[in-house]
C-alpha cells in the first residue's frame, strides 16, 4: 500500500527544464527592475547554538530551492546571468567528520554549469567580477559570505519573486502532488497506530517511518494530539504513554518531495457517535468550501464565508444557537474557529506572498477581526494553498464570551461535552484550476485506499 511518490528522474526532466525557464524569466524581470546584470542566490550556512559547536538542522534558502532541489547543500551559490546557463557553485568540502554532499546527479543537473569548490574561499573566482552589477538573494549573517556584493535582497527584486511564487509551475505541481501522496502514507499509518491504542509518541514514530522522514526532514513539527490535546492548535508534545481512553485523534503532519511540502490534517473519532457525526459534518463543510474555489475568488471572502458555514455547523450540532449574523458579530464563531482558513503552500509550508496584492510591494491585510488569516489574495490558476477549517474548545477564548451578548448563544453543556475531545480540523492541499479545484490530498487518499 505504498503510493508512488517518486516519479522517475526521466519523468521530471522535461517539467523541470520548463520550470527553470520560468524561474529564469522571473529573475530577468526582477533584475531588470533592480538594474542588475547578475543574480546570485546563496543556499545558506549552518547556524550554531549559542556557545556551542552543534548546528541546528540546515534549512536552505527557499529562493535557492526554487532553482534546484538540493535541500542539504550549504554554502553554495547559483549565479544567473540572463542568456547564459546558470552556474551552480557546489560546495563539496574535504571533510572526514561529516557526510559531504555527493557527486552532482539527478534530473536537475543538466540545467546547470556545475562548479565544485572545496573551500569557501574558492567561491569568489566563480562570481561575476563586477560585483556592483550583482544582487545577492539569501540570509547573509556574515559579510564574508557576500563576497563584496552590497545589494542584498533588494525589495525591487524580492517583491517580484515573492509574488510570482504563488503560481506553481508544472514541475512544482508534480512535486506538491508527490508530497501529498507521501504525507498520506504517513496519515494512513498514523490512523492504524491510533486504532491499535498507541501513544502520541508511538503514532508519531509510525508516521515518520511510513513517510521515511527523520524529524528534521519533516516540513514542520508533527501535531499528533489525542483527546483534549487537539485543542492546542500547535500541539507538539508527544505523550509517551497512551491515555486510559483515546476518544479522539487529530493529526496535522506533512512530508517533503524535492523541497516541496504537504500540510495535511485529519481528525478521527473512536466510538462516540455524536463526535463522529461532528467530524463527518466538518468533513462535508470542508468539501463545500473547496467546491466554491475558482479563478477570481477572493480568499478573504472565502474565509468569512467559512465562518458563516461554521455557524451553521455549531447550530446543527447544538453547540450554539442563534442566526448566522449574530454568531459572527458576537464573536462566537471566532472563539470556536480562531485561525485562518489556510495559506499558500510550496517550498515553505506557509509560503511567502500570501498578503501581496501585486509585485510592487502592496499588501492587503486580513479583514478586521481575522488577524491570523495568512492568505488575502485573489485566486489564480495554479495557485496552491490549504483549506483547513476547524472547531475547538479553547477555554481561554470561550471564557471571553462570558458576560457578553455572546454568552447566551453558546450551549455550555455541549461545550462541556466536546471539551474532552479537544477539537476537529480537516486540512487538504488544493490547486486552483480553470474548472474549480484539484484536491491533491483527497486524490492521494483515494489512490492509496
Ligand atoms: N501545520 C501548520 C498549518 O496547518 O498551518
Ligand atoms: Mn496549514
Ligand atoms: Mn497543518
Amino acid at each position: 500500500m505504498t503510493a508512488n511518490y517518486s516519479l522517475s528522474n526521466q519523468d521530471l526532466r522535461g517539467p523541470y527544464s520548463r520550470h527553470v525557464e520560468a524561474i529564469c524569466a522571473r529573475h530577468d524581470h526582477a533584475m531588470e527592475n533592480s538594474g542588475a546584470s547578475h543574480a546570485v542566490i546563496f543556499s545558506g550556512n549552518p547556524k550554531y547554538a549559542f556557545l556551542d559547536d552543534m548546528s541546528y538542522p540546515f534549512n536552505a534558502n527557499p529562493h535557492f530551492l526554487s532553482w534546484v532541489p538540493l535541500t542539504e547543500l550549504p554554502l553554495s551559490y547559483i549565479v544567473y546571468t540572463p542568456g547564459e546557463k546558470p552556474v551552480l557553485i557546489y560546495y563539496q568540502p574535504h571533510d572526514y567528520w561529516h557526510v559531504v554532499p555527493g557527486e552532482p546527479d539527478g534530473f536537475w543537473v543538466e540545467q546547470f554549469d556545475v562548479r565544485i569548490v572545496r573551500d569557501t574561499d574558492d567561491v569568489a573566482q566563480h562570481l561575476p567580477a563586477a560585483r556592483d552589477k550583482c544582487i545577492l538573494i539569501g540570509d547573509i549573517d556574515d559579510d564574508a559570505l557576500a563576497f563584496g556584493i552590497d545589494r542584498i535582497n533588494p525589495s525591487s527584486a524580492m517583491h517580484i519573486l515573492h509574488y510570482a511564487r504563488a503560481i506553481k509551475t508544472e514541475y512544482e505541481l508534480a512535486c506538491l502532488r508527490m508530497a501529498s501522496q507521501r504525507g498520506v502514507t504517513g496519515h494512513v499509518a498514523a490512523e492504524a497506530a491510533f486504532r491499535e491504542g498507541g501513544s502520541e509518541f508511538d503514532i508519531h514514530q509510525a508516521y515518520c517511518k511510513a513517510v521515511s522522514h527523520t524529524e528534521s526532514e519533516l516540513p514542520y513539527g508533527n501535531i499528533v494530539a489525542l483527546n483534549n490535546h487537539s485543542a492546542v492548535l500547535h500541539y507538539t508534545d508527544f505523550e509517551r504513554t497512551p491515555p486510559a481512553i483515546a476518544k479522539s485523534f487529530l493529526i496535522d503532519a506533512g512530508a517533503r518531495v524535492h523541497g516541496y511540502a504537504s500540510d495535511i490534517t485529519r481528525t478521527y473519532a473512536n466510538d462516540d457517535t455524536r463526535f463522529s457525526e461532528l467530524v463527518a459534518r466538518m468533513d462535508r463543510l470542508q468539501l463545500d468550501i473547496i467546491h466554491k474555489i475558482g479563478i477570481g475568488l477572493d480568499y478573504s471572502s472565502l474565509h468569512v464565508d467559512t465562518h458563516r458555514m461554521i455557524a451553521g455547523l455549531l447550530v446543527d450540532a447544538r453547540i450554539a444557537t442563534g442566526d448566522v449574523d449574530t454568531l459572527l458579530s458576537t464573536g462566537v464563531t471566532s472563539a470556536f474557529f480562531p485561525h485562518g482558513l489556510g495559506h499558500l503552500l510550496g517550498i515553505q509550508v506557509h509560503d511567502i506572498g500570501g498578503h501581496m496584492v501585486d509585485e510592487s510591494g502592496n499588501f492587503l491585510d486580513p479583514p478586521s477581526g481575522h488577524p491570523f488569516l495568512r492568505l488575502t489574495r485573489t485566486l489564480e490558476e495554479n495557485m496552491v494553498f490549504t483549506i483547513e477549517p476547524g472547531v475547538y474548545v479553547i477555554d481561554m477564548l470561550l471564557e471571553n464570551l462570558r458576560g457578553t451578548s455572546a454568552e447566551s448563544h453558546v450551549n455550555w453543556d455541549s461545550v462541556d461535552w466536546l471539551r474532552p475531545f479537544g477539537g476537529i480540523r480537516i486540512e487538504d492541499n488544493v490547486r486552483v484550476t480553470a474548472a474549480g479545484a484539484e484536491n491533491m490530498t483527497r486524490d492521494a487518499f483515494a489512490a492509496i485506499a
